[in-house]
């Protein structure tokens, strides 16, 4: 997803420090893409956490929070979404800390957010996995942790405040407000003797429909309380201690309103601990969270606890790293940590409908996050993968489709296709099978595939009987059993086909037979918007390529949209997701002719053959045509595997990265996504960039000398090792490769691989080789030209691995 497309310039986030002996923990930089339209959240957080906290800016670009400009602070709050591309999301409950109000007159202090506002003090911000650490103008500090769902501040006043006239007699703020404020029906409570503090209120999803209500309970260590109170705008009284129903509708969402409690000067350090339990089912559920995680507030202890849960997610992954640069660990190990914090484990918080099963939540979304993130996470943390899969079937289970972006307990915008599907068959090839009802899942899949929701803008597909009918989404279609945005004609009808082609595949795998036949040929309806003699030129000149994906209409004939149109070549910002979009959705149709993914050979022979098909390729990311930023690209970048140039595609692996993936705070090149762009490296420097929704990894060499990655569920260790490894990336090229010491010449590997451990030996050299060339070496696709007709197609695709349900 992008709808923010950044304007800053680069910037560096100070200069890497060489030290052989740094760990993994030590090389993640949570500050990555939190300028430059990234998004990125780099708050504290648990792998997968409910908490995230982190202080919020009053910059455009705050959607994650916090940004690393020159924005001010306006608050701290306990919970967001990272590296979205649509609204602000969450940031509900932001809490702000004054170190005394003038004159000792509680009016004095700051209520309202712009009041608050507060700038940073240069150099203060400190981000590590689970603690973030900053001081503000006003010489507050302001330090923060996390448990899986409570947050917890160390708040570190001045010994003499900043202000005129002022006392150290801290004022503690919570407003009933949240990032996009959304807040209705709003209410706080705050006990004067104990200073305990518990509130609630109604918000809207960020990039969804529906409302969803959040509580927080929280409660203060290190001072005696000298009164508490409430305040509406910017005045405030101690004789109140309880709102009720602030603004019952969303016309006065805007008008702040909250409450206080003031202390008298710290017992020691001028500190105050700040304990904020959160609970989407209550107040009373939120200080449970909090007693439970948190009953001691202990800060450091709890900073520790974190390093050793992400230290252990991390450990999966063995680097030697052979030389390479800081640069590329520090980018590579953030990239995965930014990978695991999203979804977010909510089970047990679920309001909507009572269930045994796991519920995970800011699937945000699907359309970004199937690429690559769920792969990475199969491979890294199957249990969590296994958890969340299961938790999607729920969801389907009782909102009746699976979502294709679902945030804060409401439905989300679908982008194209219902990609959950890719998610869900991706594990299923994968060995991701404990505990997860196959037949439901199967069920969910073919619920996409045939039903369509009366508004498919928040699940399912739209055109559904044009699809099975004409075999392609009509641009004007006449569809009267559901309404959605009727644009993206081209990329809906590309992601269906290969929603169906990933059907089929499950089809087969559970004996549905005659299911497998008609997905497979409904996996082929990409045709039906190819236009054969379609060409391209760039302001008059001809591209010399001729075959592109085009509008057609209900009676067959064919509109025009110019392939470059929605590239940064030309209306870069065109075809967003929104009436008036076009017939692609954030990108050419220069792009989404190439996306065939369970059938590239066909494609290849369509576009002319190899040779051609790699100049096409080439062309598309050396014309300034791709933007390598949003998540449709990274595939891409792999598909010179399929015509036997495997070494073409490890070029352009380095021509991406570090350019535009890197450890600068801008280093990403767009909105991360809940972590795909983090997700996209990690896997990329590991050399096994997968083709999600099958049994494929393509083989490219590790950015580094080794990777190894020990398996969750078998305790096994893959190893894939670079002979002749150059940190330079003169030797990038596979000379040859050994799989446990016999000759291995496919491009491409299965996972069982990861699941039965090994080695795999690449041995480099500075010029391509004729290693993965051959048409045997290519990773499978269906084999014949044929329109979409069954008979002429013959599957090839290698058997999945045999499913064994283990326990963990
Ligand atoms: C911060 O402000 C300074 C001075 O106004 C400006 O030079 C600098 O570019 C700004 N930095 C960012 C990241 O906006
Ligand atoms: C309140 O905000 C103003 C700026 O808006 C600032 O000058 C003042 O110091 C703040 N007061 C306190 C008590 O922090
Ligand atoms: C913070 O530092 C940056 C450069 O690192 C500078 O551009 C900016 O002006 C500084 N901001 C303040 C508020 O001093
Ligand atoms: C936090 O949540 C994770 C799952 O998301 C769970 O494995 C872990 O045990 C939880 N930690 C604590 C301390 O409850
Ligand atoms: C500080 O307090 C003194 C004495 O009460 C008062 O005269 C003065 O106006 C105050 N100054 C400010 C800036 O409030
Ligand atoms: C707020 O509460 C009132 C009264 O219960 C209800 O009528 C109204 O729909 C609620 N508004 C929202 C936006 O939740
Ligand atoms: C497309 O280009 C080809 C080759 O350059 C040319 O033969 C053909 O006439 C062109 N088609 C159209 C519709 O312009
Ligand atoms: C097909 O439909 C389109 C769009 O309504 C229309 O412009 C075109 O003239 C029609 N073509 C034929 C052959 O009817
Ligand atoms: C096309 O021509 C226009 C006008 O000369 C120019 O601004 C634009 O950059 C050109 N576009 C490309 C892709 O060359
Ligand atoms: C780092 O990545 C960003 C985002 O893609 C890019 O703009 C910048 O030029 C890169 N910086 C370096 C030093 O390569
Ligand atoms: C699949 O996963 C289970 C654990 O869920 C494990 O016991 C089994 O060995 C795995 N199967 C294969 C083929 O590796």
């Amino acid at each position: 997803m992008r709808w923010k497309y950044g304007i800053y310039t680069v910037c560096a986030a100070g200069a890497a420090v060489v030290s052989a002996q740094k760990t993994p923990f030590q090389y993640v930089d949570p500050l990555i893409g939190t300028v430059n339209g990234g998004h990125v959240f780099p708050g504290a957080t648990l792998p997968f956490g409910m908490a995230k906290a982190c202080p919020d800016t009053d910059a455009d670009e705050n959607q994650g929070g916090f940004s690393s400009d020159n924005s001010s602070i306006i608050g701290f709050s306990h919970m967001h979404d990272s590296g979205t591309g649509g609204a602000r999301s969450l940031g509900n409950f932001p809490i702000f800390a004054q170190a005394g109000c003038p004159n000792g007159d509680i009016n004095a202090c700051n209520y309202t957010s712009w009041e608050r506002a507060t700038p940073r003090i240069n150099g203060t911000v400190h981000a590590k996995p689970g603690y973030f650490d900053i001081t503000i103008a006003s010489g507050v500090r302001a330090e923060m942790t996390t448990t899986n769902r409570t947050a917890l501040y160390r708040f570190t006043f001045p010994e003499a405040p900043l202000t005129p006239n002022t006392t150290l007699s801290p004022l503690i703020s919570l407003e009933l407000q949240d990032l996009p404020n959304t807040r209705t029906n709003a209410s706080i409570n705050i006990n004067g003797q104990s200073g305990r503090l518990t509130a609630g209120g109604s918000f809207s999803p960020s990039f969804g429909i529906g409302r969803y209500s959040s509580f927080v309970c929280v409660d203060f260590k290190g001072a005696t309380i000298k009164d508490a109170g409430v305040f509406s705008n910017s005045r405030a009284t101690t004789k109140v201690k309880s709102l009720k129903a602030i603004t019952e509708t969303e016309r006065y969402a805007e008008r702040p309103a909250g409450g206080f409690v003031q202390f008298e000067k710290p017992t020691s350090n001028n500190q105050i601990l700040v304990r904020v339990g959160l609970s989407f089912l209550s107040e009373t559920q939120a200080c449970r969270n909090a007693e439970r995680e948190q009953a001691d507030f202990d800060f450091d202890g709890t900073v520790a606890a974190a390093e050793k849960v992400w230290t252990e997610k991390f450990d999966v992954i063995k680097i030697v790293a052979g030389g390479a640069s800081e640069v590329i660990q520090t980018a590579f190990w953030s990239g995965v940590y930014r990978s695991m914090i999203s979804p977010q484990d909510y089970t047990g918080e679920n309001p909507l409908w009572n269930s045994n099963e796991p519920y995970y939540d800011s699937y945000y979304c699907i359309w970004d996050s199937f690429r690559s993130i769920h792969p990475l996470i199969t491979l890294l943390d199957p249990h969590s993968q296994t958890l969340m899969v299961r938790s999607l079937l729920d969801i389907y289970k009782h909102e009746g489709f699976l979502p294709d972006c679902r945030m804060s307990f409401c439905k989300g915008f679908t982008q194209g296709g219902s990609n959950a599907d890719i998610v869900i068959v991706d594990s299923y090839m994968k060995n991701i099978t404990h505990g997860i009802d196959w037949n439901l899942a199967y069920e969910a899949v073919v619920t996409d595939a045939e039903v369509e929701p009366p508004n498919w803008d928040i699940e399912g597909r739209g055109g559904l009987e044009a699809w099975k009918t004409l075999g392609y989404i009509p641009t004007e279609n006449l569809d009267l059993q559901g309404v959605g945005t009727e644009t993206r004609s081209i990329s809906r009808t590309v992601e269906y086909a290969y929603n169906d082609f990933v059907i089929a595949t499950l089809a087969l795998a559970l004996g549905h037979t005659a299911d497998y036949n008609k997905y497979l040929r409904r996996s082929g309806n990409f045709y039906n918007m190819f236009k054969a003699d379609q060409n391209s030129t760039i302001n008059g000149t001809d591209t010399g390529f001729t075959g592109f994906l085009q509008p057609r209409y209900m009676n067959g004939t064919w509109g025009l949209q110019d392939p470059i149109f929605c590239s940064p070549l030309l209306d870069f910002t065109g075809c967003y997701l929104n009436p008036s979009g076009r017939e692609t959705y954030e990108g050419p149709v220069w792009l989404y002719t190439f996306f065939a993914p369970g059938d590239m050979k066909t494609l290849i022979k369509t576009l002319g053959g190899a040779d051609t098909f790699v100049k096409r390729l080439d062309f598309f990311h050396d014309s300034g045509m791709a933007y390598i930023g949003d998540e449709q690209a990274f595939l891409k970048v792999f598909l010179y595997h399929y015509a036997g140039r495997p070494a073409k595609s490890a070029e352009r692996a380095h021509f991406y990265i570090p350019s535009q993936f890197n450890d600068t705070i801008n280093g990403i090149p767009g909105n991360d996504d809940s972590g795909a762009m983090g997700s996209f490296e990690a896997l990329t420097m590991m050399g096994i960039f997968p083709n999600a929704g099958q049994d494929v990894y393509f083989i490219t060499p590790p950015f580094f000398e080794s990777v190894s990655i020990t398996n969750g569920q078998t305790g096994k260790t893959a190893t894939i090792k670079n002979v002749n490894f150059d940190p330079s990336n003169k030797n990038i090229y596979i000379q040859s490769a050994t799989l446990n010491g016999k000759a291995y010449t496919k491009n491409w590997l299965q996972h069982s691989f990861f699941l039965e451990g090994g080695t795999l030996e690449l041995t480099l050299g500075a010029a391509e080789s004729a290693w993965g060339t051959r048409p045997e070496d290519v990773p499978p696709s269906l084999s014949a030209f044929g329109n979409g007709t069954t008979e002429e197609r013959r599957w090839e695709m290698p058997q999945v691995p045999q499913l064994d349900i283990g326990s963990w």
